[in-house]
């Protein structure tokens, strides 16, 4: 941010099944984002992984037939392959089995140990595995079901190691207090509070029965519990990513965890807590979206209605995923996947208002330039208003993580730039010699609003956006967001024909 670096960070995944749109969801906006602040020339760090510890990967490798071991290589692997595919630019992936990882879980363990925040005692509850959290009693659903999952709780009671959540309640307020945005959306910081005031019971940190996970260190009978040594992985992750080097003296602490609801007290109430017994800082800033629904429930492998990522990709190219996800999903709400909407969006979207546009304006330039750019004759001014207030913008909405509408804002661009094909109707200026230079400077307002909203959606559809810039015969790789600026491109540029950004394709069935 201010200092020239951004951190963030997705949630790690949890390797007991394979990776649906939901996940696909997180990584992507996390994508967006990091490449936003790459076009700011910032220094950034992005960072996901697999979260492969506990009873509930046990149990799946289990019903599996393989040890947890084998089953956390094979989906771990499947989501490091879902984040290739899907694009993501993470400087890192982190597996909680990394054996630095450990080590330095048990390194933090100790350290808390030390603080005299833990200690012993037993602890009865309603636990739910898939997530991995104990519930309340006037948490659970009628019949005794996880509110998240709602499948049923057991009751689970145990001799283990406690942290001492309770005494940081003051603590905590104190820093919702002093940070009002530090939670968002606003609903969200409201929600995470009210939780803080209501009182916070002591953590079970660790788990007698549970063998697949890290010992703890002073009592190697008990395995650490998986929230504590996968919120650590934001930390961990700093000291083992660069062999030799310790990143956390850059990066700490992060800009931006970014997560689903489902998670919110983990982050917004525990992690902080955690941080400030271990007296590390807390994080700058956490965005909680919303879910990805089908059939107005949120997609999970629990409920069952989860969508396959990879035929959509295979059909429609990975920039289409990425560009309906951002725009049918608003950032902080709920979306719902459909594949009628993947493909309306497609079509009628991206298809015709971009795709289309770079055609008509590169076989224009072709047709009556010679395939040659105009230099630029001041004559549509304008627009050139129009491409300056749209990168700022998107810039502010990026800042505020109102990603939904920064990009509203450069697809109303888009749509202006059609219009003004219309309205300029190059196809008559070329026919009166006399208007040539009215000519010259639609064409070059079309390529050069062209260059600029290939540059503005590049976080969104980098793929399709280097392609533009192709076609316009510009650098692809010249997409620092600085360089948006109207004239800033490569003058008098030969054009080259572009082909089908967005070409028609088959229905995929969700
Ligand atoms: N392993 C924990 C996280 C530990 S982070 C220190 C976990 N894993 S998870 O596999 O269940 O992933 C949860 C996260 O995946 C959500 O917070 C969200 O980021 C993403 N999503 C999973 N399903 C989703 C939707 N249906 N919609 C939106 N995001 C979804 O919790």
């Amino acid at each position: 941010m201010a200092d020239g670096r951004f951190y963030l960070t997705t949630p790690i995944y949890y390797v007991n099944a394979d990776p649906h749109i939901g996940h696909a969801y997180t990584t992507i906006m996390a994508d967006v984002i990091a490449r936003h602040h790459r076009q700011l020339e910032e220094e950034v760090f992005f960072l996901t992984g697999t979260d492969e510890h506990g009873a509930k990967i046990a149990a799946s490798a289990a019903a599996e037939g393989r040890t947890p071991r084998e089953q956390a290589d094979v989906l771990s692997a499947r989501f490091r392959d879902l984040g290739g595919v899907l694009g993501a630019t993470n400087d890192f992936f982190i597996r909680t089995t990394d054996p630095e990882h450990e080590a330095e879980v048990q390194r933090i363990l100790e350290r808390l140990h030390e603080s005299g925040d833990i200690y012993r005692g037993s602890y009865g509850g309603w636990y739910c595995t898939a997530s991995e959290t104990f519930y309340a009693e006037s948490d659970l659903l009628e019949g005794r079901l996880c509110p998240v999952h709602k499948t049923p709780v057991e009751w689970v009671e145990e001799e283990n190691w406690f942290f001492r959540l309770s005494a940081y309640r003051d603590r905590l307020l104190a820093l919702y207090d002093e940070r009002p945005d530090w939670v968002l959306p606003q609903a969200r910081y409201n929600e995470a509070r009210r939780m803080i005031e209501l009182g916070l019971e002591d953590l079970s940190i660790s788990r007698a029965q549970v063998e697949w996970g890290v010992p703890v260190p002073w009592d190697p009978g008990q395995t650490v519990y998986v929230w504590i040594d996968a919120l650590f992985n934001y930390w961990t992750a700093l000291r083992y990513a660069r062999p030799g080097e310790d990143l956390t003296a850059r990066f700490w602490p992060p800009d931006l965890h970014l997560m689903a609801k489902d998670i919110l007290k983990f982050h917004a109430v525990i992690w902080p807590a955690l941080l400030m017994a271990a007296g590390l800082e807390v994080p700058r800033r956490m965005m909680i979206h919303g879910y990805v629904l089908k059939g107005g429930e949120k997609m999970s492998k629990t409920t069952g209605n989860v969508v396959d990522p990879f035929p959509f990709i295979d059909a429609y190219g990975i920039d289409a995923l990425r560009y309906y996800l951002v725009r049918e999903v608003r950032f902080g709400e709920d979306g719902t996947f459909t594949a009628e909407g993947f493909e309306a969006r497609y079509a009628g979207e991206l298809a015709n208002e971009l795709g289309n546009l770079l055609n008509r304006v590169v076989s224009m330039i072709g047709r009556y330039r010679e395939g040659v750019v105009p230099a630029d004759t001041g004559g549509e001014r304008e627009l050139a208003g129009e491409v300056a207030r749209t990168a700022t913008a998107l810039r502010e909405g990026f800042a505020r993580l109102d990603l939904s509408r920064a990009v509203e804002e450069v697809w109303r661009l888009v749509q202006r730039l059609n219009r003004l094909v219309e309205e300029r109707a190059p196809w008559s200026l070329a026919k009166d010699p006399a208007r040539a230079g009215e000519l010259d400077g639609t064409l070059f307002a079309l390529a050069e609003g062209l260059r600029a909203v290939a540059i503005m959606l590049w976080p969104v559809i980098p793929g399709s956006s280097e392609r533009i810039l192709e076609a316009l015969g510009q650098d692809p790789h010249d997409v620092a967001l600085i360089r948006a600026a109207w004239g800033a491109g490569r003058p008098e540029a030969t054009v080259q024909p572009a082909g089908q950004l967005f070409p028609r394709v088959e229905e995929v069935a969700a």
